[in-house]
């Protein structure tokens, strides 16, 4: 049976290590992984650097019409085994998750015109299938007909302690009430803002991941992919 590529849409909350376990489940199927939150941080990132984002003021029609100047791509990078973010051409990865960034992102991903060109070119990247995309909307709007839909959640105390302990080891120090708080409020952004918020699609799989390794979700998605994967029409007995 020819082989048959399907599109995996991830969505969730922030912090709930959901761009680990799409990458993993990318590599794990050779199809290539996308994270969109990436995206809206590099036209965050582009906007900062263009003076269109200035502290936590937004030039909102300054920024539009910066919109058809900004060329987005991913280019995979061996060394680290993952894609690079690229703005017109230049690595912007290693700048896209900083703190001005982090600060200014969720105002930004709430622009109409932002989200427009951004999910077209999602649209574009995720044609050929064979992707696992991860973001807050995928599964509701970028692709409301992928083959496979997951909705990942996990206790916002589990999320807080996970960020703390990647943080300590980064050497920052930052307090777990803090952390929380933070996540907390991001959860709250994501739910209730008015254009494409986060919200499960009714046919998503949920996957609360609070007391799990990432092993155990590897393990618990196997047969759903492989039953989704056959179901398209194609994969051998390994869902590749
Ligand atoms: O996943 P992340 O924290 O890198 O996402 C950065 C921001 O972009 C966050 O504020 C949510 C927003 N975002 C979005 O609105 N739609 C997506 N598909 C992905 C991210």
């Amino acid at each position: 049976m020819p082989e048959r590529r399907i599109v995996i849409a991830v969505d969730g909350f922030s912090s709930c290590g959901k761009s680990t376990f799409a990458r993993l489940l990318a590599a794990r199927l050779g199809y290539i992984f996308i994270d969109t939150g990436a995206m809206y941080r590099a036209v965050t990132l582009y906007g900062i650097e263009h003076g269109a984002v200035r502290g936590g003021a937004i030039d909102r029609d300054r920024l539009v019409g910066m919109l058809d100047d900004i060329a987005i791509a991913f280019r995979f990078n061996a060394a680290r085994g993952a894609s690079d973010i690229y703005v017109n051409g230049v690595c912007v990865e290693d700048r896209i998750r900083g703190i001005e960034v982090s600060e200014a992102v969720s105002r930004v991903s709430r622009i109409p015109e932002v989200r427009a060109k951004l999910v077209a070119l999602q649209q574009r990247m995720g044609a050929e299938k064979g992707v696992v995309m991860d973001g807050r909307d995928i599964g509701t709007v970028v692709f409301p007909d992928a083959e496979l839909k997951l909705y990942m959640t996990a206790d916002p105390k589990i999320r807080a302690h996970r960020r703390y302990l990647e943080l300590q080891e980064r050497g920052e120090e930052v307090s777990e009430a803090e952390i929380e708080r933070n996540i907390r409020e991001r959860d709250e952004a994501d739910l209730h803002r008015e254009i494409s918020p986060l919200r499960k699609a009714p046919d998503a799989i949920e996957l609360d991941n609070s007391r799990m390794t990432l092993e155990e979700q590897m393990a618990w998605i196997e047969p759903i992919l492989a039953e989704r994967i056959h179901a398209a029409g194609g994969g051998d007995k390994n869902g590749k």
